[in-house]
């Protein structure tokens, strides 16, 4: 059996920050952030808005351009670090698209890869599973975690939602022609959000005793970020992951149309452009409209791309994600 992308969808907040909002609130200018990443505005959730909406907007979207009615949707991934629920949000996001004959729901947690271990679980699960309509939605809304007062961080993130509707069809239109997937936790002191330090030994007390008895209630960090150590990490391993998938499916850098990475920095993709010698006409970039919005980045600049009319039924695209934890992905697909 094969698999096949055939819908997308994407929603974003309305509210947009730009690079000089974030210059009245710390030491910054919009020279420098525009100089050193690409990025120029973000979307922020604010007030009542919800990622679960967004993320059902996108997922919508994405059914409406594949006309399939959410009760043929067998699966739902919903690949997100930031669910509003601790137990995840994917079974709320079937509820709502109104998915009820019987399907699975369940969600992804592994940063910027999200997205592309969605597409090839999704792949997995119609391969070996039966499933027929795998929707994998990308959304993250780091900004509820970023420290506001630190320039490092705060200037990188947005928030967003993408979708894909991946389909069941005969092996000879098989559209995953490879895929190339990693992790090292050894890497995850320089990009992390873990759970604040004094609310981890809570259970027991060092006697084993329960003194400490009832646990306190526990909450995360801040994003904390190396930014060097993880620019070096993504031009040094995204390459080798795409040139490994790309040679499972028995391509070269100069058969793709596209390539289209994590958007995380302009910087990061122009430099894994040019290691995979891809023209800078063939990357596509939509990072200086809403940064880094992590799982999100691939499908939302997929669905712009393809509603704007650049990428074509037919064309090769490779895609690539990388972030915390460490993780790190590659999947060659055709749209
Ligand atoms: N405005 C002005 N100056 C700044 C800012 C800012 N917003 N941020 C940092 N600086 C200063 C620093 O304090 C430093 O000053 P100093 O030389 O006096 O000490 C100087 O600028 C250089 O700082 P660096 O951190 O060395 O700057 P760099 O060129 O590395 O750029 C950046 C920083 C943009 C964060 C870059 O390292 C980067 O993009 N890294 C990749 C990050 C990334 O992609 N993370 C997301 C992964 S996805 C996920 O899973 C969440």
């Amino acid at each position: 059996k094969g698999c096949k992308l055939v819908g997308c969808g994407s929603a974003v907040p309305k509210l947009k920050i730009s690079n000089d909002d974030l210059a009245k609130i710390v030491d910054t200018t919009d020279e420098w952030i525009a100089v050193r990443t690409g990025i120029r505005n973000r979307r922020v959730l604010s007030g009542k808005d919800r990622l679960t909406t967004l993320a059902v907007e996108a997922a919508e979207k994405a059914l409406q351009m594949a006309q399939v009615d959410p009760d043929d949707v067998d699966l739902v991934l919903m690949c997100s670090s930031t669910p509003e629920d601790l137990f995840g949000s994917a079974p709320q996001i079937q509820k709502a698209l109104g998915c009820k004959r019987n399907p699975l729901a369940y969600d992804i947690t592994a940063a910027c890869s999200g997205f592309i271990l969605g597409l090839v679980s999704a792949a997995c699960h119609i391969r070996g599973g039966g499933f027929n309509n795998v929707l994998v939605i990308g959304a993250d809304s780091l900004s509820r975690y970023v420290d506001w007062t630190d320039r490092g961080t705060c200037i990188l993130f947005g928030d967003a939602a993408g979708a894909v509707l991946v389909q069941a069809c005969d092996s000879e239109e098989d559209g995953l022609y490879g895929f190339d997937l990693h992790s090292d936790g050894e890497g995850q002191r320089h990009l992390n959000a873990s759970i604040k330090e004094n609310e981890m030994d809570h259970v027991l007390g060092s006697n084993g005793s329960v003194s400490d008895f009832p646990p306190r209630q526990s909450s995360y960090s801040c994003i904390q970020m190396n930014g060097k150590e993880v620019f070096r990490f993504a031009v040094r391993c995204v390459p080798q992951s795409i040139e490994s998938a790309l040679g499972k499916a028995g391509m070269h850098g100069s058969s793709i149309d596209w390539l289209l990475l994590h958007q995380a920095n302009q910087r990061i993709l122009d430099a894994v452009a040019t290691r995979l010698e891809v023209p800078p006409e063939r990357v596509i970039s939509n990072l200086a409209n809403y940064g880094n919005t992590s799982a999100a980045s691939i499908p939302l600049a997929l669905d712009e791309a393809v509603r704007s009319g650049k990428v074509k039924a037919g064309h090769t695209i490779a895609a690539a994600g990388f972030g915390a934890g460490l993780t790190w992905g590659s999947a060659i697909l055709r749209w």
